[in-house]
């Protein structure tokens, strides 16, 4: 069950014009468990705009603190960014989604940008569980790889991906996907990279590919039915169902 509670501000770095790591220390606890997410206030000077909360990653989870993982893209998430400062109480709502866990033993993360914020945590909790764990982790350039200094204690095998070969390999984080293909792999980044991952998943009639998928989210709780998606077994919704779906079940209008 989630909570809603105050999350105060610990910690806060921005990592380029664009992106923020964040540190939150919640009043409440509670496990946070692999995909889940939090929906979180994004307004600031006792103002109601942006009105509704913003839904987020939960980057990782140690005792009552949080990480999140955040770009600037609009009005909410840009006032995070830019104007809130440490000491900062939101109001946090946490942890929402159904849990994913696979069954297959060795599990392939697929992390776009700011997508690594939406199965990190996945990943050390499959690690944890004794799951032989690989991420893949790409971005267009290095300052998009940024966040990579406060997970690397977290000792994921990953490799490091950049369309300008500014660092780790150069090219997009899917041209090696057909090397892991005994794995179960979880995606989750820009639509486009995901649709690119859906093709490819279905060329090689793969089944075991799982993706977490980004909607517009109201509630975050199932209720508004705003963040719906069409699937093959009728409309689901991402917050409550989701956010990961398996392919079997998407279809290319899903994303
Ligand atoms: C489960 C989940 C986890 C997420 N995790 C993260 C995360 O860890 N870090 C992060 O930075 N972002 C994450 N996002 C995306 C984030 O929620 C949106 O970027 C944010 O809500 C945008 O709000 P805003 O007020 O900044 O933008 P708005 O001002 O509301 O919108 C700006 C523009 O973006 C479009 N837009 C708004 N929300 C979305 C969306 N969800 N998908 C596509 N287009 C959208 C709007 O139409 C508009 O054109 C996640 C989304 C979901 C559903
Ligand atoms: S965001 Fe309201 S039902 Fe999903």
């Amino acid at each position: 069950m989630f909570t809603q509670c105050e999350a105060v501000l610990e910690e806060k770095r921005i990592l380029s014009e664009k992106d923020a790591f964040l540190v939150l220390k919640v009043k409440e606890k509670k496990e946070v468990k692999p995909c889940q997410f939090c929906m979180l206030t994004a307004t600031f000077k006792k103002s109601f705009d942006p009105f509704l909360k913003r839904p987020f990653g939960i980057l990782f989870q140690k005792d009552d603190k949080i990480g999140l993982f955040i770009r600037n893209f609009g009005r909410g998430s840009s006032i995070i960014v830019k104007d809130i400062k440490e000491s900062f109480k939101f109001d946090i709502t946490y942890p929402l989604g159904n849990p994913f866990y696979p069954k297959k033993d060795k599990i392939l993360l697929v992390a776009g940008g700011i997508g690594i914020a939406g199965i990190f945590w996945a990943g050390v909790v499959y690690k944890n569980l004794g799951k032989k764990v690989k991420l893949l982790f790409g971005g267009r350039t290095e300052k998009d790889l940024e966040i990579r200094y406060f997970l690397e204690k977290y000792n994921l095998d990953t490799t490091y991906y950049t369309e300008d070969g500014s660092f780790g390999k150069k090219g997009l984080v899917s041209q090696d996907l057909e090397n892991y293909l005994d794995y179960t792999w979880l995606v989750c980044g820009p639509k486009a990279m995901m649709k690119a991952i859906f093709e490819l998943g279905k060329k090689l009639n793969k089944k075991d590919i799982f993706f977490s998928l980004d909607t517009y989210m109201a509630c975050g709780i199932g209720v508004c039915l705003g963040c719906t998606i069409e699937t093959k077994n009728g409309y689901k919704r991402c917050c409550k169902e989701g956010p990961v779906f398996s392919i079997e079940e998407l279809m290319e209008s899903s994303f």
